[in-house]
């Protein structure tokens, strides 16, 4: 393979890559974003590294969740912590249900890329860009809103900084103290189907911590702050590299936009420029798979993206569809197990299954995100590997994006509260509801 550098990827083919009219600009923007400081740190992708390399083994369980898109506009405080709020109950239940960490990672603080299965977008016999996410262009339905404008990276960069500034405020300040679950309580909670369950598992993770700190002595302070790592799909592959450098004392380029970017299936090209790019950077990898992922592409993106096979350093996120997971998922992890490798392997039960309802809605029903998840559960435990996370597009609000769940969405209610700017998020409750169901499943099965 040839020599790489943050820039070896300017000569592959690119997917999903948009034109900037103003090329002078661009440049302004990529230098400006050179010189300005890392969103990261090395120390803490280090740190996740190890924590999902556990995962891996079956010591640790991964929950990644957040929306599809992020929105410029949703950089609020109350948006955020909603989004904390729901990260910290789900991982409270799966930590109940599997006796294991949970680690938690946002799609959070940088997912404002996003690709396209078309370039162009028709509306009333007009045809433009499509919408391409907050950090490329913009989402109203004119030729101004739609021209990439690369000022927009910029912002986007100040909006992930603004967020995780936030987040992390709130980590050390005692949000998410596990001796205060009130602190991260969601009001509308209580008349949630699902919340005496919820309640239940919180008194006793509540009443375990007391008797311990009662019997020993000792004030549990770790549980006094929780940590929670970023990602986004590493998809403008001009915003990643400008983040990209090295760091004082550890050898290679970290990619300090995020703590653990993704490959999404759009880009997996093993000659493309996304594969080249990410090949070369320190960070863990999440490589979405899909049904049309073959064992062999399969065993050269692990070759290409982990030659020294390092613990932790890839998570194969299967997304495959409900009802599909039997025919296209054993064929791929067969593979893996022949090559002697042992990624963490996660459930992405989102992405197969989205569908438009005759009134023009991309939704997706629980019911057959659940069914992937139990149908992926059950391929891993056929052939021996472990489901070691699962990857959700959700939200801590009360949106009606997806149908089902405990209250019964039907595509009728979807027109009350549709607001994602991509796919169908879980709410808050169906989120909950699903870690409930997970939980419970892995009860049994440990
Ligand atoms: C996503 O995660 O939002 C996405 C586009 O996923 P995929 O690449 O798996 O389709
Ligand atoms: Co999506």
């Amino acid at each position: 393979m040839s020599e790489w550098t943050p820039d070896s990827w300017l000569a592959r083919a690119a997917q999903q890559q948009v034109q900037y009219p103003d090329p002078a600009a661009l440049d302004r923007v990529v230098a400006e974003m050179r010189r300005l400081p890392p969103l990261v740190t090395s120390w803490e992708v280090e740190s996740l590294r190890d924590q999902l390399a556990r995962a891996a083994r079956g010591e640790a369980f991964l929950l990644q969740g957040g929306d599809c898109a992020e929105s410029f506009d949703d950089c609020r405080p109350d948006a955020i912590a909603a989004k904390l709020k729901i990260l910290m109950q789900m991982s409270l239940v799966l930590v109940h249900g599997t006796r294991r960490p949970v680690i938690r990672v946002g799609r959070l603080a940088g997912q404002y890329a996003k690709p396209r299965s078309t370039d162009t977008e028709t509306k009333g016999g007009v045809t433009l860009p499509s919408y391409r996410g907050d950090i490329v262009n913009r989402e109203g339905f004119t030729e101004e809103d739609r021209t990439p404008d690369p000022v927009l990276m910029l912002r986007g960069y100040e909006r992930a900084a603004l967020t995780l500034n936030f987040v992390r405020a709130l980590a050390d300040g005692g949000f998410a103290d596990l001796h205060h679950p009130e602190y991260w309580d969601i009001s509308f909670a209580d008349g949630a189907r699902h919340a005496a369950e919820y309640r239940h598992i919180v008194d006793q993770i509540r009443d375990s911590i007391s008797f311990v700190s009662a019997i020993t002595g000792v004030d549990s302070a770790p549980l006094r702050r929780v940590d929670f790592f970023t990602s986004h799909e590493g998809l403008a592959l001009l915003y990643e590299a400008a983040q990209t450098r090295t760091v004082p004392r550890r050898a290679g380029h970290y990619n300090l936009s995020t703590h653990m970017p993704w490959i999404g299936m759009r880009t997996a090209q093993l000659d493309g420029a996304h594969v080249e790019f990410h090949r070369g950077i320190r960070t863990p990898l999440g490589i979405k798979i899909g049904p049309a992922m073959t064992p062999e592409w399969l065993r050269d993106l692990l070759d290409a993206l982990d030659p020294d096979r390092e613990p932790g350093r890839i998570t194969l996120i299967h997304r495959m569809g409900a009802g599909k997971v039997a025919r296209h998922l054993p064929p791929l992890v067969q593979a893996v197990i022949a090559s002697g490798r042992r990624p963490l392997w996660v459930c992405d039960p989102m992405h197969g299954n989205t569908e438009s309802t005759p009134q023009g809605y991309k939704t997706r029903r629980f019911d057959k995100i659940l069914a992937e998840l139990e149908e992926s559960f059950a391929v891993h435990g056929e052939l021996g590997t472990v489901l070691g996370g699962v990857h959700f597009e959700m939200t801590g609000e009360d949106v009606t994006e997806c149908v089902g769940g405990a209250r019964g969405l039907v595509e009728s209610d979807l027109e009350r509260a549709y607001r994602t700017r991509v796919d169908p998020r879980l709410n808050y409750e169906q989120a909950l509801e699903l870690a409930l169901l997970v939980a419970r499943h892995l009860r049994r099965g440990s």
